[in-house]
């Protein structure tokens, strides 16, 4: 049986603060009732600036650790959009704070499809001999890129972090990762950007805030469209039915995105795990997070088959499969 790797340990972390869709509503021109019909969400967890991405990135990995049963990793992978700093890189002070010592450490610059890349990452260290664990956490404090004036993107973005642990085993072991499946399509950048703090911005001499603009309905129907294709895709690749998947645990974007998705695939709405009422949408934490809400809740089961697809800023995309393992309760 090919050496695969293995989902041992799951963990997460939300800040305290949270601000709900009234708070919004109380200072920019909008509605809870539009936020709630058109995305999903009610409320979101907000960062304070003395934690940022780095502690809910060590809290939620802390976590995973501890469900995997572990206390050392072989590396440490951080998927992230909201650094700590544009440099260095937020995975090695993470490392340290975890106490892993000098373990490999590294940050993966995938926006909202960050996880899946980090979990082909893990996957492929794992599959080449060159790792036996891997720590994986997808980490934002991503409000401190939405322009707190802009109705079309701060009531949909929230701040987070979730974590998996990675082990080797076998491919017919519960919680195997399966296939994951990459794209990327960089004449679809403009769908999602921020200008300022990059090369760009700077050698310009532009003065652009760091601040997400977004073409909302534009990324909203490509997005259907690529999550679909992959997801078919990667069920192709397993050699599983669509009407024996369990779960879509995807991207928490839009639960109209996701609702779409079930619908377009031949699935029922309850299909698809919807955390985004709760948290919004936290990028590269959102999958993590929402397998966290679906072990809690009881919604993600031992031997569930369970996948994973994203579309995000890039424009990236993806999908991953696997069967749900019996982890120890975070
Ligand atoms: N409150 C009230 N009205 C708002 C609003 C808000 N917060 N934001 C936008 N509107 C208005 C628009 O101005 C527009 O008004 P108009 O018809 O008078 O021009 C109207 O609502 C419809 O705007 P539109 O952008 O077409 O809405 P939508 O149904 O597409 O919903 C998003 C907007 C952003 C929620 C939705 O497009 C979306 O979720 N997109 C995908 C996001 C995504 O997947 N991102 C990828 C990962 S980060």
């Amino acid at each position: 049986m090919a050496r695969s790797a293995v989902l041992c340990g799951l963990g997460s972390y939300l800040p305290t603060r949270v601000v709900t869709n009234a708070d919004i509503a109380a200072e920019l021109d909008t509605t809870d009732e539009w936020i709630t019909t058109r995305t999903g969400i009610r409320q979101r967890h907000v960062v304070d600036p003395e934690q940022c991405t780095s502690g809910l990135a060590v809290a939620a990995g802390r976590e995973a650790l501890d469900s995997a049963g572990l206390d050392i990793v072989d590396y440490v992978v951080v998927a992230t959009t909201t650094p700590d700093r544009l440099c260095p890189a937020t995975g090695p002070t993470v490392a340290a704070r975890l106490g892993l010592g000098t373990v490999p450490a590294f940050d993966i610059s995938a926006v909202c499809s960050g996880f899946l890349y980090g979990l082909q990452s893990g996957r492929a260290l794992i599959g080449a001999g060159l790792a036996e664990t891997v720590l994986l956490i997808g980490a934002e404090s991503f409000t401190s890129l939405v322009d707190p004036a802009d109705r079309g993107t701060r009531p949909i973005f929230g701040d987070g972090a979730g974590a998996v642990v990675l082990r080797a085993g076998a491919a017919d072991e519960p919680g195997a990762i399966l296939a994951v499946t990459l794209h990327s399509d960089g004449t679809e950048a403009d769908l999602i950007t921020v200008e300022g703090g990059g090369a760009r911005a700077r050698l310009g001499g532009d003065p652009t805030p760091a601040y997400i603009r977004m073409q909302g309905r534009s990324t909203f129907v490509t997005a259907v469209t690529r999550m679909e294709e992959v997801t078919r895709h990667t069920l192709t690749e397993v050699g599983w039915t669509v009407n024996e998947v369990d779960r879509i645990a995807g991207h928490q974007a839009n639960a109209r995105i996701l609702h779409s998705l079930a619908k377009h695939l031949g699935l029922p709405a309850e299909a698809a795990i919807t955390h985004l009422r709760e948290v919004g949408n936290t990028a590269g934490a959102s999958i993590p997070l929402a397998l966290h809400h679906g072990q809690r809740t009881g919604l993600l089961r031992p031997g569930h088959r369970v996948v994973l697809p994203a579309f995000g800023a890039g424009a990236t995309w993806g999908a991953a499969a696997l069967t749900w393992p019996n982890l120890k309760q975070p």
